[in-house]
């Protein structure tokens, strides 16, 4: 009766390694999934530039106070991850800013991550 108790063990670790593998697999997906022009991009660092730049308060200026609806208005301009890049590139360039590529993308990775989750 040794044999059938070591199967059962056996069986056992492995589901419990499938269950743990299945846990962390949607935790990877979520950590990968950003458009290729917004890998490698700082987010944390965006929302810096984001809130120094006083992006959002002209916006609300123009969409009744609302701070956000800029984004997620109907007719909004963003379609996918280029026109973000592109728009957001355009509004740091109307406000004077000289800011690096790499400073716009961490923008960009940030409005993405908080309001337009392109994948
Ligand atoms: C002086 C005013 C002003 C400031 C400051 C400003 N914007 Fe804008 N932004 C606008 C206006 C106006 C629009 C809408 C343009 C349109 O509808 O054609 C817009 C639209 C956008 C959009 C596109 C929204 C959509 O339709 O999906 C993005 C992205 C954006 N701005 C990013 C930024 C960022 C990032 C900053 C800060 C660096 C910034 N803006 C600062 C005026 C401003």
């Amino acid at each position: 009766m040794i044999r059938p108790m070591r199967q059962m063990r056996r069986a056992l670790a492995t589901c419990g390694l499938l269950a743990v593998l299945g846990a962390a697999w949607p935790l990877a997906q979520a950590a990968e999934a950003v458009p290729p022009q917004f890998v490698g991009a700082n987010v944390a660092q965006g929302q810096k530039y984001y809130d120094n730049l006083k992006c959002a308060a002209c916006h609300a200026q123009r969409m009744m106070g609302s701070s956000s609806a800029m984004y997620t208005r109907a007719d909004r301009k963003v379609h996918n991850p280029q026109q973000l890049m592109a728009f957001t590139q355009m509004c740091v360039t109307q406000l004077n800013h000289d800011l690096f590529p790499e400073e716009v993308k961490d923008i960009a990775a940030y409005l993405n991550q908080t309001y337009y989750k392109f994948k």
